[in-house]
């Protein structure tokens, strides 16, 4: 079965100066990044959220900004290199067998999955292989669109994420979305 992902194009009509008035990153982000955190942007498109990431950790921190596209990571790489930021993000591309990241397993404070889960065929694969990355007492925020992701479909997810030993913590509101913090036990 073919993939299904956002192509580079499509991401600037939602990735536009104008976002920052509905998903503003420190008003959605500032409360669970602080600086020198590890964090992971998955899904990241073209980095807005990574830009917003590594300006919360500061440069004692580490973003690792992942896609699927290598197009959406050479976008972000330019992006960051503009905004001075280069140094606390490290893009990654995804595979079809998982995230690559298995070295930083149990190392990380805080992932971002942001307006992608609905992209991924393997979910339960998907959210195990994050799950693994966090510390314990680490975060994971799942936000999806409210056009594409039905309120069952979302609670679906967030039932496949309690199987990995991801619990709720909060459902913070956030713009046209649906949305939940996780927490690893
Ligand atoms: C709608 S875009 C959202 C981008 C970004 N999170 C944002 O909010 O600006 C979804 C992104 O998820 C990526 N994606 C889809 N499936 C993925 C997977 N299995 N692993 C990593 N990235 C994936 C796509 O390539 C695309 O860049």
């Amino acid at each position: 079965m073919k993939e299904h992902v956002c192509p580079w194009w499509l991401s600037y009509a939602f990735d536009n100066p104008l976002r920052k008035l509905f998903h503003s990153p420190p008003r959605l982000l500032a409360p669970y990044v602080r600086p020198g955190m590890t964090c992971v942007d998955l899904g990241c498109g073209r980095g807005y959220f990574s830009l917003g990431l590594a300006r919360l950790t500061g440069p004692a921190g580490r973003v690792f900004a992942v896609d699927r596209q290598e197009k959406m990571l050479g976008l972000l790489a330019r992006r960051a290199a503009r905004a001075g930021l280069e140094g606390t993000i490290q893009t990654s591309l995804a595979g079809r067998q998982g995230l690559g990241l298995e070295r930083l397993n149990g190392q990380v404070d805080f992932i971002l999955c942001f307006w992608m889960l609905h992209e991924v065929r393997a979910r339960a694969k998907f959210l195990a292989q994050a799950a693994a990355l966090l510390k314990p007492g680490g975060r994971l925020m799942l936000t999806e669109p409210r056009v594409h992701v039905s309120l069952l479909n979302f609670e679906q997810s967030l039932e496949v994420a309690s199987r990995t030993g991801l619990e709720v913590e909060a459902r913070p509101q956030v713009a046209m979305s649906r949305c939940a913090l996780l927490r690893q036990l």
